[in-house]
């Protein structure tokens, strides 16, 4: 794989020292889809292709830093990659970039990765997708564009935590399941869950996780000790 690009380096930190993380951009990645997973793309679009085909060129290095030998990547009926046995891992991508994360299942049980364009996130979503404490957060911050970036960084974590936990529990989790609690100085967010989805990971109330912004772009990490 090309070298990460310098902008989204920052990436590659987020997560404890057991993951392996990679980032590309989807302009760079080479054009390559294992005839395993043709059929996930089948009837899907060249922008489709280009992004499946980036994260999957992402996926497979995280995988061989891990020592793995990486091949085609399916996924299951909801979409999840399907990772080697012993491992776990996310793909994400936006129309500029692509990420991948993995990591052993003896050091994590799960992990979550998002990639959002800040710009592209609109205010609309923000009855949909946020809980109370968050909506009172976001009216807090006056600055437009903090605003922004603020709302951005909601979604991209909670969809982190959907891929995190969703192949985990395979049930339903819902905007209203996750609330983010950020803290700007350390780039670190904390993950509330509702007391619904609790019971279904044995009790567990919040999740790690950590985030960075590199040109108009947010990335969360999130990940479920094993
Ligand atoms: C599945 C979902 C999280 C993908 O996120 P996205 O921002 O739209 O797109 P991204 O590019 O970041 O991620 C796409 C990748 O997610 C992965 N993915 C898809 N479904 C998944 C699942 N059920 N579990 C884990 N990973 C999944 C795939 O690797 C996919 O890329 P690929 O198809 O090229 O392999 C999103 O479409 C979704 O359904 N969100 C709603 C879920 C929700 O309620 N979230 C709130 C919970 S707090």
């Amino acid at each position: 794989m090309t070298e990460m690009p310098a902008e989204c380096a920052a990436l590659a930190s987020l997560f404890p020292d057991c993951v392996r993380a990679a980032c590309m951009r989807v302009q760079d990645a080479p054009l390559h889809i294992h005839d395993a997973e043709l059929a996930f793309v089948k009837k899907a679009v060249e922008k489709r292709r280009r992004e499946f085909s980036a994260g999957r060129c992402c996926a497979r290095e995280a995988l061989r830093q891990l020592g793995c030998n990486a091949g085609p990547i399916a996924q299951d009926h909801n979409g999840a990659p399907l990772w080697p046995e012993d491992i776990v891992g996310a793909i994400t991508h936006s129309s500029t970039y692509a990420a991948a994360a993995a990591a052993r299942t003896s050091h994590l049980r799960g992990i979550g990765i998002d990639i959002e364009t800040v710009s592209r996130v609109s205010a609309a979503i923000a009855g949909k997708i946020l809980t109370e404490p968050e909506k009172a957060r976001l009216k807090h911050e006056a600055d437009p564009h903090a605003r922004q970036r603020l709302l951005a960084l909601i979604f991209s974590a909670k969809e982190a935590v959907y891929k995190c936990l969703h192949p985990i529990a395979q049930t339903r989790i819902g905007f209203e399941d996750a609330c983010i609690e950020c803290d700007p100085s350390q780039s670190v967010i904390r993950i509330q869950l509702s007391a619904r989805v609790r019971p279904v990971f044995h009790g567990l109330q919040s999740l790690p996780g950590r985030y960075c912004f590199f040109d108009d772009t947010v990335c969360a990490a999130v990940w479920l000790a094993a």
